[in-house]
């Protein structure tokens, strides 16, 4: 059996140091859409409201996968379970990346379309979350930096879009990293409004009231939807609407949520401290409530998971 990472790359299962693409890929332009899942005991979460996503993502910009979403779910499964003697107690990101396929253009001299028939490249891979980073930040919270750079205003790219043409976010990264080596970015949109993180939604609470930004200028996240059911279940009122800077510095909690790992709570914005404790009250909660969901303590697993991770 391969001690390596399987990997699926346009109808093939390879070890990933055999997946080649060409170089004249049009993914290597950002001409590309993508989906992270991730495992909890191995078993994928919400993977069917994954592939929607992915499948909204691949109909916005156009490309074609060439196979349903039922056999995007089969392969993406066959990956997992092609990998499974090697997750030990640990848990995978999975993803799913389609690009638009190679450019004809570089290869046969002529013109290159957009609208070229060609083949899509699909490749579809697990590995680790950084276990040991998401510890950290369980205990000592995130430190969020707003950065000059806004996220893109939906006239020029809908950010529902879960697509690779975002050096905006890097762009981000490295302002927010120039301020504080550990901070992670917190984009507003072109109102001024907060919109996301660079791969987190974003969630304050005010006087026992969870409020998070509209979806007008974020990726729908997954996370984002099971924290709004969550508290749909625990009876917890949770508003979608505009949030400016101010609302963030002077919330009571502020917590970010991602599919790697899930939520992370947030105890510094701009230098200024969130909330009295860390985690604080709702972000322990709502964590206890997803963890009895999927049958592990996210928290724990984390935690125990850090010490062999990178
Ligand atoms: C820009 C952006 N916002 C939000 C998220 C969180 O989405 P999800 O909870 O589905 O992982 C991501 C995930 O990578 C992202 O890239």
């Amino acid at each position: 059996m391969s001690q390596e990472l399987i990997a699926y790359l346009n109808g093939e299962f390879l070890p990933v140091s055999q997946c080649m693409v060409s170089i004249s890929d049009r993914g290597f332009g950002g001409d590309s859409v993508y989906d992270v899942e991730r495992t909890f005991n191995g078993k994928i979460f919400r993977l069917e409201a994954h592939l929607d996503r992915l499948y909204r993502s691949l109909k916005y910009v156009r490309i074609d996968p060439r196979m349903t979403k039922e056999e995007m779910a089969e392969i993406t499964l066959e990956v997992v379970r092609r990998n499974e003697h090697l997750r030990g107690n640990s848990d995978w990101s999975v993803a799913q990346t389609i690009t638009r396929g190679v450019a004809l253009g570089n290869t046969t001299g002529r013109t290159t379309s957009v609208i070229d028939d060609v083949p899509p490249t699909v490749y579809i891979n697990v590995y680790f979350p950084p276990f040991r980073r998401y510890a950290q930040l369980h205990e000592e919270g995130i430190h969020a930096i707003i950065p000059k750079t806004r996220n893109y205003h939906p006239d020029t790219i809908d950010n529902k879009a879960k697509h690779r043409s975002r050096l905006n976010l890097t762009m981000a990264q490295l302002e927010v990293v120039e301020a504080d080596p550990e901070a992670w970015p917190l984009l507003l949109d072109h109102y001024g409004n907060i919109s996301e993180g660079t791969g987190s939604n974003f969630f304050i609470v005010t006087d026992g009231v969870l409020r998070t930004p509209t979806d007008t200028s974020i990726l729908q996240g997954l996370s984002r939807d099971t924290v709004i059911l969550l508290a749909k279940q625990l009876g917890i009122p949770c508003i979608e609407e505009d949030i400016q800077p101010f609302d963030a510095y002077t919330a009571d909690e502020a917590f970010m949520t991602g599919t790697s790992h899930s939520m992370l709570p947030i105890s510094r914005i701009d230098w200024r401290p969130i909330g009295d404790e860390m985690p604080g009250p709702m972000v322990r909660r709502l964590l206890a409530a997803w963890s009895e969901m999927v049958g592990l303590d996210i928290v724990d697993q984390t935690k125990a998971l850090a010490a062999i991770s990178e």
